[in-house]
């Protein structure tokens, strides 16, 4: 699959095992950085993941920051994301089957990072189950007309 990951510097750390990780099972990725620590804001790291799914030319999106707070909201605010926060693995399973998430977001602060490897795992593994679920994803898509 091909995934785009982008991170401030709260998630760089996390950010380079999950790019790890991600290669050794045979994904794609485009690691759209940060590459160090140094001070960013974190919604321009959202943008470049969520720019990326939407035009297509990734199909899921991670993202991190401290919390993951800051980096799902500002993603959310771009038309056709649904970024999901998920600090657990249920929660990204539900994510995928019932929300059609398309870009995973994590906060390094909050999970070591064997737990934040199996959310990542665990969330990739999914699809989305369609059925009464679709028409409630497009009761979310309808919302960002409102506007
Ligand atoms: C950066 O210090 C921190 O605010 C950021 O990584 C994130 O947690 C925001 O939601």
């Amino acid at each position: 699959m091909k995934i785009g990951i982008a991170c401030d510097h709260a998630g760089y750390y996390l950010k380079e095992e999950i790019v790890r990780f991600l290669q050794e099972k045979g994904h794609e990725v485009r690691d759209y950085g940060v590459y160090s620590t140094e001070s960013v804001d974190y919604p321009d790291q959202a943008y470049l993941v969520a720019e990326a799914v939407t035009k297509g030319e990734v199909q899921q999106g991670i993202l991190i920051c401290g919390t993951g707070i800051g980096i799902s909201i500002a993603a959310n605010k771009v038309k056709g994301i649904r970024a999901a926060l998920c600090h657990d693995v249920f929660s990204a399973r539900m994510a995928r089957q019932h929300n059609d998430s398309n870009i995973l977001a994590l906060g390094a602060r909050v999970i070591g990072v064997g737990h934040a490897l199996a959310i990542v795992e665990a969330y990739l593994e999914e699809s989305f189950l369609g059925g009464r679920h679709l028409e409630r994803v497009k009761k979310i898509s309808r919302l960002e007309e409102l506007n």
